[in-house]
């Protein structure tokens, strides 16, 4: 029932130490040092708490709580989600992952073999293998911009790469606005303003941006995003957002059949029977992060990449990514160490430190370590992970 769904209130010292933060999740007794949060979000143990539960309560009468129960919670969820981006209410839905998203409008768009379609080889893999697919479906030219240099070209000379791909007949471009490769945050507002100038409309896959630092769709301009929900808002592991821009949304045909109106956004939700625990779970995890704050949230996400990148930039062999600072990067950064292979150095350093990172790059060539903290990360830890970097590079 809604009145027993409350969060209770989190340990008001929550808002000044981070020890007690780190305490609220799981993993603080994990054995590893675990910097990949880029992957996939870790739920606050509260949170993992009150989708057991829920879980239960779905399973005492099923029809009851997914329809009526917790249909109004469903609907202020939708609010809330949407608010975070200043979208509309109309504009959002609640999926299942940014892949899903991103199929929804890449399968739902009417393109025709007259069109052309523009990605950058930063993207992730699968957003770019749907892309490919649609390719086969409907015919259209599609153009690889070639981006493996992110993590060292300015952000002109990214602009002046999509400027350039454009042509009369470019229909969209699939864009991240966090490179998953390197954490790298790409200037979205420059390339919409240029897109849109040109006819073409902008994808958003927003899977590192949503719930990791302040943006606004509307002052973006973008005219789809894809998020998932279990990467920094560390919701339920399943559930994900897709915004579309209200104008947008009647020329989309979902890919899944739907019974709802034409101009309703809920037309790409419609999955039938499925785990409603999950999107309710959604409402604890946006509670938790309203109760830190999300501003405060933001500034230390980004506090913890300077802590880290500060203190091994200067070490010999040591080379950075990831331009470092507000607007150019959040909890997501990469390095590597001159002459060390980043497959050999992940396994050295979960074998020998006991620190879990992930091995990134370009499949071109460029191989990286990614560094990925969280809200549970302590500057002890990242003092651990310095000093294994420290010993690597002496030896
Ligand atoms: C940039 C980017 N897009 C999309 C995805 C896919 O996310 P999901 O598996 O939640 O659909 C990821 C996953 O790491 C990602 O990094």
């Amino acid at each position: 029932m809604l009145g027993s769904l409350t969060l209770p209130p989190l340990p008001e010292i929550v808002t000044t130490d981070w020890q007690s933060i780190k305490d609220l999740y799981s993993i603080s007794k994990y054995p590893h040092l675990h910097l990949n949060s880029g992957s996939a979000g870790i739920m606050p143990t509260v949170v993992q708490d009150k989708v057991a539960a829920l879980t239960r309560q779905m399973n005492e009468n099923p029809p009851y709580e997914m329809w009526d129960s917790w249909a109004e919670l469903r609907y202020t969820n939708g609010k809330r989600l949407a608010a975070h981006i200043n979208a509309k209410h109309e504009e959002v839905t609640v999926v299942r992952n940014t892949t899903e998203a991103m199929n929804l409008v890449i399968f739902g768009y009417p393109f025709t073999a007259q069109d052309h379609v523009v990605y950058g080889s930063q993207e992730y893999p699968y957003g770019v293998g749907s892309l490919k697919q649609a390719q086969k479906k409907h015919g259209f030219d599609l153009s690889e911009i070639t981006m493996h240099d992110v993590d060292e070209v300015s952000d002109e000379e990214i602009i002046s790469r999509y400027k350039a791909a454009l042509r009369p007949n470019t229909k969209l471009i699939l864009i991240s606005y966090v490179s998953f490769r390197e954490g790298r945050i790409l200037p979205i507002k420059a390339i919409t303003e240029l897109a849109h100038a040109n006819g073409t409309e902008v994808l958003l896959d927003a899977a590192h941006a949503y719930a990791h630092f302040i943006h606004d769709v509307k002052d973006l301009g973008i005219d789809y995003y894809a998020t998932s929900l279990h990467k920094w808002l560390t919701a339920p592991h399943g559930t994900g957002l897709l915004y579309i821009k209200e104008d947008h949304i009647a020329k989309l045909l979902p890919p899944l059949p739907s019974i709802n109106d034409e101009q309703d956004i809920k037309k790409f939700d419609h999955l039938g029977t499925r785990p409603f625990q999950l999107e309710i779970g959604i409402s604890y995890a946006l509670t938790f992060q309203d109760t830190i704050g999300f501003e405060k949230k933001a500034n230390r996400l980004l506090a913890l990449t300077q802590y880290w990148t500060d203190r091994i930039v200067d070490m010999p062999g040591v080379k950075l990514h990831t331009p470092i600072g507000k607007g150019r990067c959040g909890a997501v950064a990469a390095f590597s160490i001159e002459g060390r292979s980043s497959t050999a150095l992940l396994k050295t350093l979960m074998d020998d430190y006991g620190i879990h990172t992930k091995v990134s790059g370009y499949p071109q060539g460029k191989s990286f370590l990614r560094v990925s903290p969280n809200l549970f990360t302590l500057e002890s830890d990242l003092d651990i992970f310095v000093s294994a970097i420290q010993q690597e590079t002496t030896k």
